[in-house]
């Protein structure tokens, strides 16, 4: 038998691990400052393209103006409890009822946390007789909530649409016994990728399957679709999606999020989704700064307009440049390139330090070893010029990278 510390100490996970040498540059970095596409970070103002505040409302002065005024009148304790036994009021219904309107859903449940919200709903829609069927990239939300499923599970490879076709076989053949159902769940743009869930072919899917879809479009809602439903919307497949999540995280740039669907179902999950019953509901101040926010992305196509006037031309402005972006279809960029992690770190302190360009790393384990990806956000409020100088400094970075000079044993000092 060993003590549980020993043990955790000498295995403090594939991150962890590097703790020491990159708590606080690589990791925990500070970003200080109203958000924004120039923030400090260790005294020096950096272009930044690493925070989804997709639609630039974090820092807007509507924003700000109801934010500090909603604080103001309620305080964050306002209210306490948890919806169902002292938690409701009724900013929190005239919320829901605005996003099943943008969603084109009959009901909407609030929910505390976007991450807690997938876990928890996975959770509660299914039950060991039933077969859940993901995508192979699912984030870490969807893979807990399908943890958390006493009965049959099924990866279908990413965005494979046959693969999915053959798992959908498996799990029909096993419903049949057990008299389950079927949950097929993917995103709506994979948060790393960028590339949007084949939403259009999983929905024609249902004329030779049984199953219901639940679609977690974290990074989609806001973004996607003419009128920034989600991807639902921009493949013209809203009604086809059973279950709609979406965060407040990213585009609306606060905390929280929330699923939409069919009346009944919505009522089954207030009543019965234990993250939510058996916690406490989202504070005032962000409820009604969800509602400002909401406003604005619905009235102000502008927002919009100006985030992908920025991705596309960053992502043309990359490939142009040589990069391979993979196959994104939304603001998502991500730029691959091969190399080591002490080659990443020192890549990163370089583009951080002599180009003051902030941008997130992705590395082994997330991504296979020797792969590198340096995400970009784009964001309306960027410009035309800070994509310029960024494509400018890549190509630097990429000469470098490709010429040995960044190789090294051990993770960049700091
Ligand atoms: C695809 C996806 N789903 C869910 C979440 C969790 O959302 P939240 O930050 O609101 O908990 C994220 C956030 O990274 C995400 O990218």
């Amino acid at each position: 038998m060993r003590d549980l510390f020993d043990k955790i100490k000498e295995n403090r996970g594939p991150i962890g691990q590097h703790a020491k040498e990159s708590h606080g540059y690589f990791t925990f970095p500070k970003l200080e400052g109203p958000i924004a596409p120039r923030m400090i970070f260790r005294g020096k103002e950096r272009l930044n393209w690493s925070l989804n505040n997709y639609l630039g409302l974090a820092n807007h002065p509507e924003v700000r103006a109801i934010d500090a005024k909603a604080a103001a009148d309620y305080g964050f304790s306002s209210p306490m409890g948890a919806r169902m036994m002292s938690g409701n009021t009724n900013h929190h219904e005239q919320l829901e009822a605005e996003l099943s309107e943008w969603m084109g859903k009959e009901d909407t449940i609030l929910c505390n946390f976007g991450y807690q919200a997938m876990v928890s709903a996975i959770d509660c829609l299914v039950n060991r007789h039933d077969v859940i069927v993901y995508d192979a990239e699912s984030h870490a939300c969807i893979i807990d909530g399908v943890r958390l499923h006493m009965g049959k599970r099924f990866v279908y490879s990413h965005n494979d649409i046959a693969s999915l076709e053959k798992q959908l076989e498996h799990a029909a053949r096993i419903v049949e016994n057990t008299e389950g159902s079927i949950l097929v769940i993917t995103e709506g743009v994979f948060g790393m990728s960028g590339n949007q869930g084949k939403l259009k072919e999983i929905v024609a899917l249902k004329n030779k399957f049984n199953f219901r879809l639940f679609v977690d479009d974290a990074h989609g809602a806001g973004v996607m679709g003419k009128t920034g439903a989600g991807t639902g919307e921009e493949q013209g497949v809203q009604d086809g999606i059973d279950i709609y999540f979406g965060t407040f995280a990213k585009s609306f740039a606060l905390i929280g999020g929330y699923i939409s669907s069919d009346e009944q179902i919505v009522e089954y999950l207030r009543y019965n989704m234990r993250s939510q019953i058996f916690a406490k509901s989202l504070p005032l101040p962000l409820v009604i700064g969800a509602i400002k926010r909401l406003e604005l992305m619905r009235t102000e196509p502008k927002f919009r307009e100006d985030l992908w006037k920025i991705t596309n031309a960053l992502q043309s402005g990359l490939k142009a440049a040589g990069f391979n972006i993979g196959k994104t279809n939304s603001p998502v960029t991500p730029v691959y390139l091969n190399g080591s992690i002490p080659e990443a770190t020192n890549l990163i302190l370089d583009l951080r330090e002599n180009f003051n360009i902030f941008c997130s790393m992705v590395v082994y384990p997330v991504v296979p070893k020797g792969v590198i990806i340096l995400r970009l956000i784009p964001t309306a409020v960027h410009t035309l010029e800070d994509v310029n100088y960024t494509i400018d400094a890549f190509s630097k970075i990429y000469g470098k990278l490709a010429s040995g000079k960044y190789q090294a044993d051990k993770i960049a000092a700091i």
